[in-house]
């Protein structure tokens, strides 16, 4: 589903911005945008992805979900490159509410899922894809948290086989929303047993509740229990402890 359009730079801003503007004027669902190095490039909450040359996977795709499983991307794209990662070089990695990628306890990629309206009808969603291939000089603060697959398995690899493994495992998993949701929320438990059940402090909007991480919902909201009372995060910051 994501071969049949596929844009690669050299050198771009941020590939999500351009998925973005492609999809306003009607990319069609499976477009992809990749690039070799990033200037711009963009993380969670505001925050930039270090996106140095060469060492990195870069890559945006184009989604026109139903309304019914847009909810729900962002986490078959964390299982999709867990599973893509695991596919095309053999390292296990364990998934972080929402979608983050963690190997040997250090973050080895994240996903940024950000929707627009293309018309009145048409929603899209780009899924943006920062993987951390091979080892690069990242700016300190970076190299702190961040680790890469070669770091973790001490041989460089290919980023053709990664970007190609997770484009697939997404395009099983995507599919799986529509017939079958819970299979790939299981799925991301599975990815997800040393993260929960473990304490977490969330910040939602001006709130800020600390608990347990006990499971994801159906729609994948992330279920903390805070004394007696069960706290469905929909979206915010998660700091585990
Ligand atoms: C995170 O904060 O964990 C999400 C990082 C997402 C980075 C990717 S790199 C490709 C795409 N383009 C961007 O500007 N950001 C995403």
């Amino acid at each position: 589903m994501f071969a049949g359009d596929v844009t690669w730079y050299s050198e771009i801003g941020s590939t999500n911005d351009v998925a973005l503007r492609l999809a306003e004027r009607g990319a069609a669902d499976g477009t992809v945008v990749g690039a070799d190095r990033q200037t711009a490039g963009r993380g969670r909450q505001g925050r930039a992805w270090s996106s140095p040359p060469g060492a990195g996977l870069y890559v945006s795709a184009i989604l026109r979900p139903s309304a019914a499983i847009a909810p729900l991307l962002t986490i078959a794209a964390g299982v999709s490159v867990a599973e893509g990662i695991r596919e095309a070089t053999g390292l296990t990695t364990d998934l972080k509410w929402p979608n983050d990628v963690y190997a040997g306890g250090r973050k080895v990629a994240g996903i940024l899922a950000e929707s627009g309206m293309s018309d009145a009808r048409l929603n899209h969603v780009v899924l943006g894809f920062g993987i951390n291939v091979n080892r690069a000089n990242y700016p300190p603060e970076v190299a702190a948290r961040a680790t890469s697959i070669e770091h973790e398995l001490g041989r460089p690899i290919d980023r053709g086989l990664v970007l190609a493994s997770c484009l697939s495992a997404l395009t099983v998993r995507y599919r799986q929303l529509q017939m079958a949701p819970h299979a790939v929320l299981d799925a991301w438990r599975s990815y997800a047993v040393s993260m929960l059940n473990r304490r977490v402090e969330c910040t939602v909007g001006l709130r800020s509740v600390a608990g347990v991480a006990e499971d994801i919902d159906e729609r994948g909201a992330l279920v903390v229990r805070v004394g007696d009372e069960t706290v469905h995060v929909i979206s915010g910051e998660v700091v585990w402890r």
